[in-house]
């Protein structure tokens, strides 16, 4: 090349990388317009968590682990649990067999008398930690099955023992009764077998997918549903996220982004929220709630994204939210003074608390949705499960262990982890998925208003020997009297003893719960338990109870043996009375003297036991 040439050459390469820096100046001030134009996500496009993965590794790995993501699938073999290779369960004279067809298909044939046997399919999953449940398809409808898996106990149960449902009219064994299937319903098994057969497409849908829309035709009827992904996955919290990723496929936006930890406003990130809209992304499927308008809902799908306020769709379930004029509509879900007792009414809880009424606090300031235990998702720097340092956090005056003992009036540090802030302020008084769990109502335990509104309290929940009196004595006697009175007004009837017999039946759930976890007590009084819980197994009226008191029994017995196995394992809380009265008389005489029968007052509880028929689906 002449020097001409090459002088020339360079000076075109000088104009070039000259043009490229205006060009890279030009593209950096468009992407910092782009970056400063906020956006409305509605209507945004959704891609899938598998797009999200190519650039967010390690959150896709941490949110893979949880249950959000498991809990709606395809059924395949990596995503079924149940046992499928010809088990069966039988309950009254229906009998449900599971296996698989000659292709590897899953499915369930039930066989009633005077009935032909009916073979279906089983296309989905629901769940994947406590139990799972399945999906049949019959046109534009998935339905869910009357039949469940209980992952722990490696056991298939009917789903009328998992809500809290008495047995049906009658013998417990006797599957036709009143309670018909309703019109337009597949039969399964037919009469109260089929009880909890619900359809998919209108309910469940809502909660446990992202971006549901039931695309139900208002003439017809017909259904013609979608979801952006099954199960919970990255835009169910991040909203859609087609426009983020196509923008960062640009390296220069990536790298303005990365070098100045700045938000993107094609993306929701739920920490820049404020607490009550993060909460809102949340109790979006965790706060039970109300559409204001329930056609458009049902034709065009859920118009929340995350950073919304939850209000302006729908409005969180209370108490005496009216339906059709009705305010006693959905007050079984609630404890008479408003406390939410069912699960999917966290949010509720949340807004109730002092701490997030008049402070911030919010869901993710205890839990982490990409780090620590998928149990819980309790955040990692509170060790990754409920510690004290959950609170403390904001309520530094109790943050060192001496002043929490001072004003828990109990040890902090003792056996199992000691008295924690949440033993006493978030008891375990909310039933759901076949298990109680603590209240996200945060208040102060005040025995005598717990019992004035027919709910377990804190404090008896380990001192199940005694009454909610005694403990508000007890409370004024170490707190001081200006909350708390002599208990002399306090109600009879609530102590977890009391209650196991007498009172409804979220009480009885919580007191058989209690009795299973409450601290060590000497010999005669565990041996009053083991006989009231084996009572309880063999007497109750409600299955989910006897399933707790019996979860609780094998807690008291063998602590350490697997759930589905060991001792107790031929008690079946759902199977008819007589079968279970020879399995709890089989153990009664197992455990000899180790079993008290009850003292005459709780069988005189127990014949003038009321049950207020409380039937709770979901
Ligand atoms: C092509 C790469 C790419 C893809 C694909 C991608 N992201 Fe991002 N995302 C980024 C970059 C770069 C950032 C900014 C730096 C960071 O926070 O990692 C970011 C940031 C975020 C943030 C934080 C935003 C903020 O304002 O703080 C969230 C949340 C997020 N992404 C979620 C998602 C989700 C959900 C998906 C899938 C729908 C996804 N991303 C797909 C590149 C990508
Ligand atoms: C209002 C929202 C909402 C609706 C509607 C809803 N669920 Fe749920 N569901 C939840 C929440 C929240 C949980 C978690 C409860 C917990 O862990 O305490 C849950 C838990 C479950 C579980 C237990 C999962 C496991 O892994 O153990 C199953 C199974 C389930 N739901 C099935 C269904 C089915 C089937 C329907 C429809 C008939 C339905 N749900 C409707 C919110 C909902
Ligand atoms: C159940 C809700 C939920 C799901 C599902 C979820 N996330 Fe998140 N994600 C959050 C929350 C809440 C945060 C805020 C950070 C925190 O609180 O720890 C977050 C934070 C992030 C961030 C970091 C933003 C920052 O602060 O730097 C990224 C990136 C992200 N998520 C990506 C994803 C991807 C990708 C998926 C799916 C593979 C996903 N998330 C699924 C709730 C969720
Ligand atoms: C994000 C901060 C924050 C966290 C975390 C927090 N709180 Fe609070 N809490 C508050 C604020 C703010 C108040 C209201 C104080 C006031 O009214 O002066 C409050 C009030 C309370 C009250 C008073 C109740 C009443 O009826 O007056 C109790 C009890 C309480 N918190 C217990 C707890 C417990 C137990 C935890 C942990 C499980 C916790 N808090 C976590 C901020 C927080
Ligand atoms: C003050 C701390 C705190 C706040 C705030 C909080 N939680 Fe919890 N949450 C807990 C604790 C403690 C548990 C019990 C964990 C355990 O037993 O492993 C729990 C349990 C749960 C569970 C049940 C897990 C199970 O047993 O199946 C769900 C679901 C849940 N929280 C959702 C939420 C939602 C949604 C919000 C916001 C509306 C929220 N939580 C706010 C502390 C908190
Ligand atoms: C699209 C609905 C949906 C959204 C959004 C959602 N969740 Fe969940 N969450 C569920 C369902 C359903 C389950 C039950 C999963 C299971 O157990 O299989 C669940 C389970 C949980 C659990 C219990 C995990 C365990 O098994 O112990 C916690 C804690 C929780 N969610 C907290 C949150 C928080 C905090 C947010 C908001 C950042 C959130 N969830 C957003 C539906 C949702
Ligand atoms: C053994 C039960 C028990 C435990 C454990 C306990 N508390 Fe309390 N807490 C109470 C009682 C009772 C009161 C009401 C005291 C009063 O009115 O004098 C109370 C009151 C409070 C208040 C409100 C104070 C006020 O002046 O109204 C806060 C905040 C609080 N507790 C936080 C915590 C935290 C944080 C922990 C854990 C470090 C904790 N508590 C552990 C029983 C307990
Ligand atoms: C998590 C379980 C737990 C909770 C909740 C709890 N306690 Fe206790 N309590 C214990 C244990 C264990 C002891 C004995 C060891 C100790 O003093 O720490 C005890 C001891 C006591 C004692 C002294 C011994 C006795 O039996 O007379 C009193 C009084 C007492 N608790 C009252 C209460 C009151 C009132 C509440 C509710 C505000 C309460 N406790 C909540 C577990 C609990």
């Amino acid at each position: 090349m002449s020097r001409r040439a090459r002088l020339l050459a360079s000076l075109a390469a000088a104009v070039l990388v000259g043009a490229v820096a205006v060009g890279v100046r030009l593209e950096q001030r468009a992407i910092s317009a782009d970056l400063g134009r906020p956006r409305d996500l509605h209507g945004g496009g959704y891609v899938g968590s598998v797009a999200c993965r190519r650039c967010h590794e390690e959150h896709y790995a941490s949110w893979h682990r949880t249950f959000h993501r498991t809990m709606t699938a395809e059924a395949m073999p990596e995503t079924v649990l149940g046992d499928f290779s010809g088990a069966t369960l039988r309950r009254g004279n229906v009998t449900a067999r599971m296996d698989r067809d000659a292709r590897g298909g899953y499915q369930m044939t039930f066989t009633s008398p005077g009935a032909r046997p009916r073979t279906i399919d089983v296309v989905r999953t629901v769940g994947s930690r406590r139990y799972q449940q399945y999906l049949a398809h019959d046109g534009d409808t998935y339905w869910r099955l009357p039949v469940a898996w209980h992952v722990e106990e490696r056991r298939w149960f009917p789903m009328t023992s998992a809500f809290l449902f008495s047995d049906p009219s009658g013998e417990a064994g006797d599957a036709v009764d009143a309670v018909g299937t309703r019109p337009g319903q597949p039969v399964f098994g037919g009469g109260s077998f089929d009880r909890h057969v619900t359809r998919w497409n209108d309910n469940c849908v809502f909660c446990h997918n992202v971006a549901p829309n039931p695309a139900r035709d208002p003439q017809s009827g017909h259904f013609a549903t979608t979801v952006a992904e099954l199960g919970i996955a990255c835009e169910a919290c991040h909203g859609p996220g087609a426009e983020h990723v196509a923008r960062n496929g640009n390296p220069l936006r990536r790298w303005a982004l990365e070098a100045n930890a700045g938000a993107d406003p094609t993306i929701v990130n739920p920490s820049r929220l404020t607490p009550a809209r993060a909460a809102d992304l949340c109790g979006r499927c965790h706060g039970q709630r109300i559409a204001d308008q329930l056609a458009p809902l049902l034709e065009h799908g859920d118009p929340f994204v995350p950073g919304d306020d939850l209000a302006i769709e729908s409005a969180p379930l209370w108490r005496d939210t009216p339906l059709g004029g009705d305010r006693e509509a959905f007050a079984a879900r609630f404890w008479d003074d408003g406390t939410p007792r069912l699960t999917a009414y966290e949010y509720q809880g949340l807004l109730q608390s002092p701490c997030t009424m008049r402070g911030p606090l919010t869901c993710t300031s205890c839990h982490g949705m990409h780090e620590g235990d998928p149990r819980g998702q309790i955040r990692a720097r509170f060790g990754g499960r409920t510690s004290n340092t959950m609170c403390t956090g904001c309520h530094t005056e109790l943050a060192t262990s001496e002043a929490a003992r001072l004003h828990a009036h109990h040890d902090p540090g003792g056996e199992g982890g000691g008295i924690r802030c949440v033993s006493c302020h978030m008891p375990r008084i909310v039933y759901g998925v076949l298990d109680v769990h603590r209240s996200h109502r945060i208040e102060v335990p005040e025995p005598a208003r717990a019992a004035a509104a027919g709910r377990p309290d804190a404090c008896t929940s380990c001192h199940v020997e005694r009454t909610a009196a005694w403990a508000e004595a007890a409370a004024r006697r170490l707190w001081g009297g200006s909350r708390f009175g002599s208990g002399a007004h306090v109600p009879a009837g609530t102590s977890p003893f009391e209650a196991l017999f007498g009172g409804p039946p979220v009480a009885r759930a919580a007191a058989a719960d209690a009795l299973g976890r409450a601290p060590a007590a000497d010999a005669p009084a565990r041996a009053r338990r083991i006989g009231a819980l084996l009572d309880v197994m063999d007497l109750e009226r409600y299955p989910a109870v006897r399933h707790l008191a019996w979860r609780s029994l094998r807690r008291l017995m063998a602590p350490d043996a697997s759930p589905g196995a060991g001792f107790a394992a031929d008690y079946d809380p759902s199977a008819a009375p007589a079968e279970r009265g020879a399995a709890v008389g089989r153990l009664r005489a197992t455990l000899g003297e180790s079993a008290t029968a009850p003292a005459p007052a709780l069988a005189a509880l127990r014949a003038g036991a009321r049950d207020r028929d409380l039937e709770i689906g979901e």
